[in-house]
């Protein structure tokens, strides 16, 4: 006879397994890129191979991008069985041979479809498809999922993803789940069971104005991201021209405090230097990919917001820190204390500048940065 206490572990552990997300992935925040901001609906099978290509040969493989995303536009129709198919025209050779020609490059292929009847672009949406879907993509070699959430009418986000990744989690196949119904069901408080992150606001477009609104909606969520499950502020626009790339190097330093997913989201066939630059800084990868998984956030704002000092704790102790300059005209020097990123005062602790990748010196106590210019940060890490 099996013991009540037993009985009660094992109904415990069913449920647990059988809620959560049960895939092993997202340990740390996912790294890609994805077809969406760049080129919307304008995608074909060329396309996403020169992007694998681009991803395993300019430094970016190396440094951590391993997913390569088709975002909407890439599905047609259902055969007799239900069977999802692909655009013929744009996508002749098939899901499969564009998942086997980015495994042979040592990457990871993703897929985008949506909880609803349709996706955002009017294509067909997983909706009472899902075990079918779940087990097309396995079939084919799929190791991302994004689903979006147009068309859904009446239903309950957390049933239509949860069905999802039931039916992911039924395929015996690990596939990253990141769910996008852009915050506005509270995702951050039951994604954690059911994906490996979830959008938390609505889209990101390639402007200031919207990095910034996206960037404020963080933090009074920050305590909900973690190692499994992320928060996700959407893709990253570096590359795409609509901002500076001093301003491309703050989006990318505060997604990086963030433990945002890094999803680049540019044509990389005619990327230039500066924005290969960004999107490869090793040290400040190195922040977004820390064990701790701790979502950093804004511990300081001065002068009506202009001055606003960001950090995170790291696995090894230490601190990263990005100091922002959020006027649009003015410069400032910011001053760090160590109060603001709880250290005693009077410790002495190294200062590293993480995209010069340099030792800035010793410091007790506080740290001023040199002049910052408007839209500008520096991104540290304390010692
Ligand atoms: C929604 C999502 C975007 C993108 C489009 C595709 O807007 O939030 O990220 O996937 O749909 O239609």
């Amino acid at each position: 006879m099996y013991s009540l206490r037993y009985i009660l572990a094992a109904v415990l552990i069913a449920v647990a397994v059988t809620n959560a997300v049960d895939n092993g992935l997202g340990l740390t925040p996912q790294m890609g890129w994805n077809s969406w901001n760049h080129f919307g609906c304008d995608i074909n099978e060329t396309i996403i191979m020169q992007m694998a290509q681009a991803i395993a040969t300019n430094g970016m493989a190396a440094a951590g991008y391993n997913y390569v995303n088709v975002d909407d536009c890439w599905a047609y129709s259902r055969d007799s069985n239900g069977v999802i198919q692909s655009d013929p025209t744009t996508f002749p050779s098939g899901m499969q041979y564009l998942a086997n020609y980015v495994h042979s490059l040592g990457l990871k292929f993703g897929l985008y479809t949506c909880a609803g009847t349709e996706t955002c672009a009017g294509r067909p949406g997983s909706e009472g498809y899902e075990a079918i879907d779940a087990q097309t993509y396995a079939s084919w070699g799929v190791d991302y999922l994004k689903e979006d959430w147009c068309n859904t009418g009446n239903n309950n986000p957390v049933d239509l993803y949860t069905t999802m990744s039931k039916a992911l989690n039924a395929t015996g196949r690990p596939i990253f789940f990141s769910l996008c119904n852009w915050g506005v069901d509270n995702p951050w408080a039951w994604g954690p069971d059911v994906g490996n992150s979830w959008r938390t606001t609505g889209d990101i477009n390639d402007s200031w104005d919207r990095f910034l609104q996206i960037l404020y909606a963080q933090i009074p969520i920050a305590s909900y991201s973690g190692v499994g499950g992320w928060n996700d502020p959407d893709m990253l626009e570096v590359g795409n021209g609509g901002m500076s790339n001093l301003e491309y190097t703050t989006h990318f330093s505060m997604w990086s405090l963030l433990a945002a997913p890094l999803i680049a989201g540019n044509d990389l066939r005619s990327v230039d230097a500066a924005t290969l630059a960004i999107y490869t800084a090793k040290e400040v990868i190195a922040v977004n990919q820390d064990k701790l998984g701790t979502q950093g956030t804004l511990v300081k704002s001065l002068n009506q917001g202009d001055q606003q000092i960001w950090a995170r704790p790291l696995a090894d102790g230490s601190r990263a820190v990005v100091l922002f300059n959020a006027d649009d005209t003015n410069t400032f020097t910011i001053q760090l204390n160590w109060g603001d990123i709880w250290l005693s005062p009077n410790q002495a602790m190294t200062v590293r500048d993480l995209w010069a990748e340099t030792d800035l010196g010793q410091f007790t106590g506080s740290f001023t940065s040199a002049t910052i210019p408007p839209h500008g940060s520096v991104m540290l890490r304390v010692y």
